[in-house]
């Protein structure tokens, strides 16, 4: 039995009745009220401590916002996933990422079929390649050894890897150079590549589909550049070129040969994918059994999320607080704010990861939404952002909700360093919700016409994520988290998550534009107005000097 149209669900109209008590209220009369908040309103799991604390919400609003969670059959769903059932319903396919980090033995099913053992035995063949390239065993054409990685890839072939080699740099061979290509811009090609020895260059052609267009232009680019500086050895190809795909036809087709293809399946989407072969360039950086341990983090949180109740549960609490301003309070984004610095890919990685997954106007069964759907996430690291954007995020007009992610340990301890980022964040949350009240601006002896600008209002919601260290298995826990914070919002609204049809319309609409670009005869342009003489100026411009 499915879930009621959610404006019929009973918790949203009686969320809708408490927020509007609730949204006159200040966290410092919450706080003052009920001074246990800061301890009781927290949850932990799998080495994730999680204050939620300093949101807009009571133990009635959280009550609330799990019966909505019942209500809305997100313990089904999640069954329903953990069981391979085709929940991406427009495409018709399982949505088995979780699969990706089931431990060697574990059983789960696609179509009656036991997918555990192919996931093991792609990473066994992805450990082995790896291996022999950290160590030197595997050579280029000419006998030296791969000094320079290149993952060419876009979207989820290209963030995950990107984000994991940042933020996992710290575990990386460093004798290895990696360098990611995505744009179709020839810039991004022609940067990658600056002072590489083709001799020396290993390129990972990722892509689910192995037909994207700024995949497969950057790739034939990549090896027209390898055989001229290889002075034109077709059979070069097979030791500079491995791929990561679900097509091997389409493998086969480029000249790549099969058995240096690392596959994957359709139960795996794109932004779901970094932790599947499409974390190649992840495990050649960081080696297989670090590789190994951020698989084993993700299946933690996995485990938890299939498991934990829902007030206890993280990515649960996540969600539902994210529907809880987008809904309720109209919030129109959500910024995440890394305390580390090896994570200034995350928000980047995050933004593919909600974004694609949440941007979405029907419901499952393709009626019109009548609610908000997906937030825009956004974000950049601290202490930097600081003295950027949380201008607006603490004086603004805006509400934003805010996730600050901080470590209890630094990779890189140096003197004082790290006492200093976190009270920082321990700052940032403090004022955003605390503020400053025009009393305290004015017993600081500020003149009165100054006191407004001095004001901070506060109310200003975050979460807090603590974890010990950043190490692999803490990376693969705080992506899991998102991935089901994203599905636990996602079942709320009774959209599919998994498909990503908006991304067609443009791709159909560039292909047929590019040969009235191209063509030397003056095309028949019949776009609108803007567009014809868009062409045409580009025309003109490409053709003068
Ligand atoms: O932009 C759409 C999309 O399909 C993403 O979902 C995907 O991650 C990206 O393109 C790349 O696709 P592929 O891996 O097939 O090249």
């Amino acid at each position: 039995m499915s879930a009621a149209p959610l404006r019929q669900r009973p918790a949203w109209a009686a969320l809708e009745t408490h927020h509007r008590e609730l949204q006159g209220r200040h966290l410092r009369e919450l706080f003052a009220e009920d001074p246990g908040r800061g301890e009781r309103l927290t949850a932990e799991a799998v080495g994730v401590f999680l204050d939620y604390s300093k949101n807009r919400v009571t133990d009635a609003t959280m009550r609330l916002l799990l019966r909505l969670a019942v209500e809305s059959d997100l313990r089904e769903r999640i069954d329903a996933m953990f069981r391979g059932e085709k929940i991406n319903v427009s495409e018709q396919r399982a949505v088995l990422h979780v699969a990706l980090r089931a431990p060697r033995g574990a059983t789960v099913l696609v179509d009656g079929r036991n997918v555990v053992p192919d996931v093991h035995a792609v990473l066994d063949k992805m450990s082995g390649f790896a291996d022999q390239v950290r160590a030197g065993a595997w050579t280029g054409h000419t006998g030296k050894r791969i000094r320079s990685v290149i993952n060419i890839g876009i979207g989820g072939s290209d963030l995950g890897p990107v984000m994991a080699y940042e933020a996992l740099k710290h575990y990386s061979d460093r004798s290895l150079r990696f360098r990611f290509v995505s744009n179709v811009d020839g810039t991004d090609f022609a940067e990658a590549v600056q002072g590489l020895d083709p001799a020396e260059t290993l390129f990972i052609v990722s892509s689910k589909t192995f037909t994207t267009l700024e995949t497969m232009t950057n790739a034939h680019t990549a090896r027209d550049w390898l055989l001229a500086g290889l002075q034109g050895a077709e059979s070069a190809i097979a030791q500079h070129f491995v791929a990561v795909s679900t097509n091997a036809k389409a493998v086969a087709g480029f000249g790549i040969d099969p058995a240096n293809m690392f596959g994957f399946w359709d139960w795996v989407g794109g932004r779901y994918s970094m932790d599947s072969a499409i974390g190649l360039s992840t495990m050649l950086a960081i080696g297989p059994t670090h590789f190994r341990e951020m698989l084993d983090g993700f299946h933690q949180m996995d485990e938890h999320f299939r498991t934990a109740p829902f007030d206890r549960n993280l990515p649960v609490l996540l969600g539902l607080l994210a529907i809880w301003y987008t809904d309720f309070f109209g919030a129109q984004t959500v910024a995440v704010l890394p305390y580390e610095q090896y994570l200034k890919r995350f928000p980047a990685y995050l933004q593919q990861l909600t974004m694609e997954s949440n941007g979405k106007r029907v419901t499952l069964d393709g009626t019109p939404v009548d609610y908000v759907t997906g937030p825009i996430y956004w974000g950049e690291p601290g202490t930097n952002g600081q003295h950027s954007f949380y201008q607006l995020i603490h004086q603004g007009t805006r509400l934003i909700p805010c996730d600050f992610l901080a470590f209890g340990h630094s990779l890189n301890p140096l003197g004082r360093h790290h006492d200093l980022l976190l009270a920082n964040v321990f700052a940032q949350t403090e004022a955003l919700a605390f503020g400053k009240t025009a009393e305290q601006v004015k017993a600081e002896g500020t003149p009165e016409w100054l006191v407004p600008h001095r004001v901070f209002e506060g109310n200003r919601p975050s979460n807090t994520l603590l974890l010990d260290r950043l190490t692999p298995a803490a990376l693969g826990k705080l992506v899991a988290l998102y991935e089901h914070s994203v599905f636990t919002q996602g079942t709320i609204w009774s959209i599919d998550s998994f498909d990503q049809w908006g991304v067609e319309l443009g791709k159909v609409l560039a292909q047929r534009i590019v040969p009235e670009l191209e063509d030397a005869a003056e095309p028949t342009l019949d776009h609108d107005s803007s567009t014809n003489s868009l062409i045409r100026r580009y025309r003109k411009l490409k053709g003068s000097a």
